[in-house]
């Protein structure tokens, strides 16, 4: 053979080699392209006695035989979460075996009631049952002061509550009962606790927060998290309410001015300091004593560390919590967190899952996902080991619930607001107010007083005592959940037969002469998240008009604070004989009225720092004044008597 013909052979060697190259990785890529979800037409159906079906067997063992049996499209499927209001077709969640639906804040159904919300989750998880594996689907919520997406559901005070009362076994029972009012509707998976440590009283999210000193905040979030297992049956082992420690990491060190969202301040911003070392004394160790807790799920915040968005971190996410920390669940992103300050999204899945998030809240566009997901597989941007860990995560959490082992049963929705679960929200309100001033020893008023006037926009108001996150993200301002007690009822059933109570929210009273105790109840309206974000968190001057008034129509003046955070009251404070720090109570105002009239003792402590003016934020991780000056009462205030 001449070399001619030689070179010729290799040449034309070379151009079929190259050929079936090409066709094998063309094949390879349209096999992974077009991996549908549902693989039953395909993929084997598992056998009866298949591994990870057997419940004797250690859950490694049986995720390993899952994972071994999925598909890439079942693998994706998992990854995905999405927003209930989003699934265009519910038999969507089966064909493309979705992991988790949530219901945002206000994502109810249209049947707002315990049955309704059993009904609507059923109809997705009950879906799931029926796909080739069966794997189970997590419906999740915030249900973080209590259950309180449905009317009727006890709501306790917001954490900034719990925090003041600083009670780990009172947290626990709180967590514990949220969790029985809430598997009982169906939601097996919650977006607490908190465990954000807020620097800055203008955020708007201060009152999800349990205190600023991650000292409180640990014990506090383990007690939650404990409370939150276990909840449907005191003999079972596993996990009921599956707990999700939040906001990784650093949120309430945003600065101010630095939101990513144009309408917000500094919801959204940047935690200027990412030095490793307070990352590892302030923010890590109370993600430490969750974890320790056993929190099988980690939201990423939506904020930036430094210049870039934590949901893009792949060194906090995967350096720091899942090896450092060696968190063995799975990272899910916040709403839409992922993608939210991208233009591209592609590049922003493939980042964010490289970087460490295992399950994205979408929450909208799953179809794009998924397809975007099976590209970055074929073009090698994510490894199929970066999506077999993510998606083993998951399943730590649902074979640690218990999920694949349980028989579907009816569960008692009459639980849901039930009086064992109001007496306990009632101490819990009890336990939280913090006394900041009390000249001549004012309270407790007697039950026997003569003549008491109430005034102020709170006073009766469950809305604003409930706060946000009630059956609407932003709340609902007024006195409309059934079941609830306005502080103004509970003064009044709190007073002897003989006591007059009058009440004007102006503070106008038309009577002449004194009354012997004038009680303003006055404080915040509901807001949520960045909507709260206010440069000068103060009382309205609608509410100010009412205390002056009712100081001229009463011997003594009481104020009560109903607010998600410290208000700046320096120059106000002088004026009133007594003040007192109630947060947001939740539906049981009878306890604030308790410890008003010496049926319980003042107890709670300041969880953060009150300040005096706004230039003394933000806080140090000490809780000290940014200028050096002393707050208005510091942390860990608060008067006995
Ligand atoms: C909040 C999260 C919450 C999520 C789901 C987001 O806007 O930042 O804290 O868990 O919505 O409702």
């Amino acid at each position: 053979m001449n070399n001619g013909i030689k070179s010729d052979l290799v040449n034309r060697r070379f151009a079929l080699g190259l050929f079936f190259s090409l066709l094998v990785v063309v094949a390879v890529f349209l096999a992974v392209l077009f991996d549908e979800a549902s693989t039953t037409s395909v993929a084997p159906l598992p056998p009866i006695d298949a591994p990870y079906r057997n419940s004797v067997l250690s859950d490694d063992v049986r995720i390993a035989d899952l994972l071994s049996r999925m598909t890439l499209g079942e693998k994706l499927g998992q990854m995905a979460l999405v927003e209930k209001n989003s699934v265009g077709n519910l038999e969507d969640v089966k064909e493309y075996g979705i992991g988790g639906v949530l219901s945002g804040a206000g994502g109810k159904p249209r049947d707002n009631t315990p049955m309704g919300w059993l009904d609507m989750v059923a109809q997705f998880t009950d879906r799931l049952l029926s796909t080739r594996l069966g794997i189970p689907l997590l419906y999740g919520t915030d249900a973080n002061h209590g259950n309180g997406n449905v009317p009727g559901a006890t709501l306790f005070p917001h954490f900034i509550g719990l925090g003041a009362a600083n009670d780990p076994a009172l947290t626990e029972r709180v967590a514990h009962a949220t969790a029985v009012e809430s598997s009982a509707m169906g939601i097996r998976w919650h977006y607490s606790p908190t465990l954000d440590l807020p620097m800055d009283i203008r955020w708007g999210r201060v009152y999800e927060t349990f205190s600023d000193d991650p000292k409180r905040v640990g014990p506090l979030a383990a007690a939650y998290i404990r409370g939150l297992r276990n909840s449907t049956s005191e003999a079972r082992a596993s996990i009921d309410v599956l707990a999700t420690a939040k906001h990784f990491v650093g949120l309430g060190s945003m600065a101010w001015g630095t939101s990513a969202n144009a309408d917000f301040k500094i919801d959204q911003g940047v935690v200027p300091n990412d030095d490793p070392a307070v990352l590892r004394s302030v923010y890590l160790p109370p993600y430490r004593a969750a974890l320790e807790a056993g929190a099988l799920s980690v939201m990423a915040g939506l904020a930036s560390w430094g210049d870039e968005d934590i949901a893009r971190n792949r060194y906090l996410l995967t350096d720091v919590l899942k090896n450092e920390l060696k968190f063995s669940g799975f990272v899910v992103s916040d709403w839409y967190g992922v993608y939210e300050n991208s233009v591209d999204r592609y590049e922003a899945t493939v980042t964010g899952i490289n970087a460490g998030v295992d399950m994205v809240m979408l929450p909208y566009d799953y179809k794009s996902f998924i397809s975007d997901m099976k590209i970055a597989v074929a073009n090698g941007d994510i490894s199929l080991s970066r999506v077999d860990d993510a998606v083993r995560r998951i399943l730590v959490a649902k074979f640690a619930m218990g999920l694949f082992d349980e028989q579907p049963t009816r569960p008692d929705i009459s639980i849901v607001g039930s009086l064992e679960h109001r007496a306990l929200a009632r101490s819990a309100v009890q336990k939280s107010l913090v006394l900041l001033k009390n000249s001549n020893h004012l309270l407790p008023v007697s039950k026997d007083v003569r003549h008491v006037r109430v005034a102020g926009s709170a006073a009766n108001n469950v809305g604003m005592q409930t706060g946000a996150w009630t059956v609407e993200w932003q709340g609902i301002d007024g006195n409309w959940l059934a079941g609830a007690t306005s502080i103004l009822a509970g003064i009044r059933s709190s007073v002897g037969n003989s006591t007059k109570v009058e009440y004007q929210q102006s503070g106008n009273f038309s009577e002449k002469g004194l009354a012997d105790v004038g009680i303003a109840i006055v404080g915040e309206k509901p807001y949520a998240e960045g909507w709260g974000d206010s440069e000068q968190p103060r009382l309205s001057d609608a509410d100010i008009t009412a205390i002056g008034n009712l100081r001229k129509a009463s011997r003594m003046v009481v104020v009560l604070i109903v607010s998600g955070r410290p208000l700046i009251i320096t120059n106000l404070l002088p004026s009133w004989d007594a003040a007192v720090a109630v947060w947001l109570p939740g539906s049981e105002g009878q306890g604030v009225a308790d410890v008003v009239f010496g049926n319980a003792p003042f107890s709670g402590t300041l969880p953060l720092p009150w300040p005096r003016t706004i230039e003394q934020l933000p806080m140090t991780f000490e809780g000290r004044s940014h200028d050096g000056s002393a707050a208005l009462f510091p942390r860990g205030f608060g008067l006995r008597e």
